[in-house]
C-alpha cells in the first residue's frame, strides 16, 4: 500500500496525485490518496515509501495553512523513510520543489522521485509520466501503459 497525500487548491496536483495512484495500481501495488487534511503523520509514518504532492505556492514555497505544517511534523521522523514529491507549478522555474526536496534529505529521507508540472497542460502530464523516477522501487514505468 503506497499513501499518496497532497494539498491542491485549484486540482492541478490533485489530477497528478489520482495519476500517481492510478500508476501504482497499473503496475500492480495498492494506493490509497489523502487530501493532507485527512491524515495525520502518525498513520503515513507507518509506511516506509511514501508521496507527498504540493504546488508552488506563496513565493516558490509550500501551501503554508496545511502542508507546511505537516511536512514540519514529518520533518523529525523522516530517517529512513523514501519518499517521492510531485506538485503543479504557474510561472517560476520549480525552485519550490528543490528546495523541498533538499530539505526532506536534510531531514534523512530518500527522495526517489521528485515530479512538478506546469499547471496541468498536457505536456505537464506528460513530463510527469516521463521524469517519474519511482520506477526502480515500485514499478511505476507501467504508468506509461495508461497513457499510451
Ligand atoms: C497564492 C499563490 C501563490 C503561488 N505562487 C507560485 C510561485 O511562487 N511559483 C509558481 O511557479 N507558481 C505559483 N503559483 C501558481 C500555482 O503553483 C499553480 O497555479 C498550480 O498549478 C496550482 O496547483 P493546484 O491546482 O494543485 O492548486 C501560485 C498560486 C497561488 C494561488
Amino acid at each position: 500500500m503506497v499513501k499518496v497525500v497532497y494539498w491542491s487548491g485549484t486540482g492541478n496536483t490533485e489530477s497528478m496525485a489520482n495519476m500517481l495512484a492510478e500508476g501504482i495500481k497499473g503496475a500492480g501495488n495498492d494506493a490509497a490518496l489523502f487530501n493532507v487534511s485527512d491524515i495525520d503523520k502518525d498513520t503515513l509514518l507507518e509506511d516506509a515509501v511514501f508521496a507527498l504532492g504540493c504546488p508552488s505556492m506563496g513565493n516558490e514555497e509550500l501551501e503554508e495553512g496545511e502542508m507546511e505544517p505537516f511536512v514540519e511534523s514529518l520533518e523529525s521522523e523522516l530517517s529512513g523513510k523514501k519518499v517521492a514529491l510531485f506538485g503543479s507549478y504557474g510561472w517560476g522555474s520549480g525552485e519550490w520543489m528543490q528546495t523541498w526536496s533538499e530539505r526532506m534529505t536534510n531531514a534523512g529521507a530518500e527522495v526517489i522521485g521528485t515530479v512538478i508540472s506546469e499547471n496541468l497542460f498536457k505536456k505537464g502530464a506528460f513530463s510527469f509520466i516521463k521524469n517519474y523516477t519511482f520506477k526502480y522501487k515500485l514499478k511505476i514505468e507501467n504508468i506509461f501503459k495508461i497513457f499510451k
